[in-house]
């Protein structure tokens, strides 16, 4: 696992966006999973800054978004699929086909999920998984439990999860559903690449315990140490206690700018 530790969070944004824009010009027709979050916006902000600088090609591009809350429509504001439209797809040539995301509405859930696992074997599987961090450890929707689910499945959502997603309901914590589709592990783990994205000092803890602790399925995050390609961008707010690390599978970098 390689750790790069930037200096702010917009630096952490424009990284990651380099890093993903690198591999559309290398290799046009990648398929990546997309996360949502707040963490997530200044870094969309940078991509689509890229795009339109020529040099984050999307035409030819598949997308997978990690997960959707259930009971919520695409066209509801709250709903990670307008999160997607007003952050990136507005603004890049990504074909509506190839834009995949989990419908919160499906009157058979557990159907839209093995339809959303078909749909990602026959585009190839996953080549860059950029992901978020929740602040108990989650990737996608995956909780802290004592089991996790491998494929793409229906999650009931920790108290502390609803209450981060509330600023997308208005702030009202009523309205944020209680339950989610969301990849599962094996599923993201399954990813050529793994970017993992954590910025400000509400993370410090639960990136050290992600990065630094034992594998465990109380913090989904700390699975990604079992794989080998693994990039974490973190600013020194969230990074600050990575830097003592003595784990020689854990490389970690200051950025030069
Ligand atoms: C959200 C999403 C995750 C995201 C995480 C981080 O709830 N379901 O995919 O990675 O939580 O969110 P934030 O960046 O707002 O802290």
């Amino acid at each position: 696992m390689r750790v790069v530790i930037h200096p702010d969070a917009e630096r952490v944004a424009r990284a990651i966006a380099r890093l993903v824009g690198q591999r559309l010009q290398a290799q046009p027709s990648s398929v990546l999973a997309l996360p949502t979050g707040r963490t997530a916006i200044p870094f969309y902000r940078a991509l689509v800054e890229r795009h339109q600088a020529g040099r984050a090609p999307f035409r030819r591009v598949s997308t997978f978004n990690l997960d959707e809350f259930l009971g919520v429509g695409p066209r509801d504001a709250g709903s990670y699929a307008s999160y997607m439209r007003e952050h990136l797809f507005a603004h890049v040539d990504l074909q509506e086909g190839r834009r995949h995301l989990l419908n919160g509405l499906a009157a058979d859930p557990e159907r839209e999920a093995a339809r959303f696992e078909r749909a990602l074997a026959r585009a190839g599987g996953l080549d860059v998984a950029v992901l978020g961090i929740g602040g108990n450890g989650h990737i996608g929707f995956n909780e802290p439990a004592r089991g996790l689910t491998a494929r793409t499945h229906v999650v009931r959502l920790d108290a502390s999860s609803r209450r981060a997603n509330a600023y997308l309901f208005a702030g009202r914590l009523s309205r944020v559903p209680s339950r989610a589709l969301t990849m599962g592990v094996g599923t993201i783990l399954g990813a050529r690449t793994v970017v993992l994205m954590a910025t400000g000092a509400g993370k410090r803890a639960i990136v050290r315990r992600a990065l630094l602790g034992p594998v465990t399925t109380d913090v989904p995050a700390s699975l990604l140490q079992a794989h080998p390609d693994v990039i974490v961008m973190v600013d020194r707010a969230a990074g600050v206690d990575l830097t003592r690390s003595r784990r020689a599978d854990v490389m970690i970098e200051r950025a030069r700018t």
